[in-house]
């Protein structure tokens, strides 16, 4: 039988300012034999996410040839075709870290462990709303945040993908919620659809002011999808007992120089406040939690899903560009060839 064949976009050259097609080499190779311990999965949707960048960035600290030859790793949702792994079998649908390819031999390191889909849900959901974007938002909410019905949170990264969650969830809530997003199709989903409180676009509007305007006692919560000077812009307005929830660097995984960090910290001791970091994938183990409460959410349509879906392995270089171009409004996703159209 002739040799599986694999597409696979590799990395070509490192970040130098921008993130472009040149940065990839598409190649195509036999799929590797299987050893035992390992599986071969199929790759259906992608997910592309902005830290993704970081994968192209040389690290002057780290020894060896650096990422150029590598494969361009992304999160996916996977299914099991061959196995030579005991806790994997044929059928089975896998989430985890993979790469830009058709298909993938992994030992399973880097999945989200017994993930499982109910058979009523689409399949890409996995990659966004029931999978990492889905599980930050509501553990940030909860757990990090800890918000309560009443309170004051803004959100910067607002109508991306995990913002796109987090900020009707929390109205849902019960929360007044303030988004912080980059164009008008953003503020037009935001106030539409997602029917949050207001809007800030923040390359339009001078944040500081419409805060004022806006929130003239202040905010509970400001969840940073962003880090850069809206965090000193939201420090600024803390109320007492306030949080800041560090959730991503939006606006530095591919910037060439980064941003100093706040110079109003003191604010945070003025409050009583604090800032908390949490890494989301530490609370899959826990995502039963939060399909119990997202699941019927969604089934009901009380909870809308925004994605924008590139088409094709080819597109994957260009959908992350378009991310980090800010222009994706909802989940950014790749649905692989041959996949079925939602
Ligand atoms: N803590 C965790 O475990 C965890 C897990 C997953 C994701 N995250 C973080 O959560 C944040 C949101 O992730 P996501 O997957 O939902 O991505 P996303 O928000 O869908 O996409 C990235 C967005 O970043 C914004 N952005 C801000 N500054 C930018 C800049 N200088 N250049 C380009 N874009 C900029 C853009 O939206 P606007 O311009 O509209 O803001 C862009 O659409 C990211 O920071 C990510 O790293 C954290």
């Amino acid at each position: 039988m002739p040799a599986r064949m694999n597409r696979r976009w590799l990395i070509a050259k490192v970040f130098d300012g921008a993130v472009t097609e040149a940065n990839f080499q598409w190649t195509e190779s036999p799929v590797p034999e299987l050893a035992d311990g390992q599986f071969l999965v199929r790759n259906r949707w992608l997910s592309v996410d902005p830290t993704q960048v970081l994968a192209l960035r040389s690290s002057d600290s780290a020894p060896g040839p650096g990422p150029v030859g590598e494969p361009m790793w992304c999160l996916t949702v996977s299914e099991v075709l061959e196995s030579r792994h005991p806790g994997f079998s044929p059928g089975n649908i896998v989430h985890g870290q993979m790469n830009w390819e058709d298909y993938t031999v992994t030992d399973g390191s880097g999945f989200n462990p017994a993930f499982r889909l109910p058979d009523d849900v689409p399949l890409r959901w996995g990659a966004g709303v029931l999978g990492l974007s889905g599980i930050v938002a509501y553990f940030g909410l909860h757990e990090v945040a800890q918000g309560r019905a009443g309170e004051t949170i803004l959100i910067s990264g607002a109508a991306g993908g995990v913002g796109s969650i987090l900020s009707q969830l929390a109205k849902l809530e019960g929360l007044r919620v303030i988004g912080i997003a980059g164009s008008p199709a953003k503020t037009a989903w935001l106030l539409g659809e997602a029917g949050i409180d207001a809007v800030i676009d923040y390359h339009r509007e001078d944040v500081g002011e419409r805060l004022t305007e806006l929130c003239p006692e202040g905010i509970d919560i400001y969840f940073d999808n962003h880090h850069g000077p809206l965090l000193e812009v939201a420090l600024a307005r803390l109320r007492n007992r306030g949080r800041v929830v560090l959730c991503g660097l939006s606006s530095q995984y591919a910037a060439t120089r980064s941003t100093p960090g706040p110079s109003n910290l003191i604010q945070l001791i003025m409050v009583n406040g604090r800032m908390e970091g949490f890494l989301g994938r530490d609370f899959l183990p826990r995502r039963a939690e939060a399909y119990n409460v997202l699941l019927p959410l969604l089934r009901s349509g009380r909870l809308k899903v925004k994605e924008e879906v590139a088409v094709g392995l080819r597109e994957a270089p260009r959908a992350l560009a378009r991310l980090l171009a800010g222009e994706n409004v909802g989940k950014q996703l790749v649905r692989m060839d041959g996949e079925p159209a939602p």
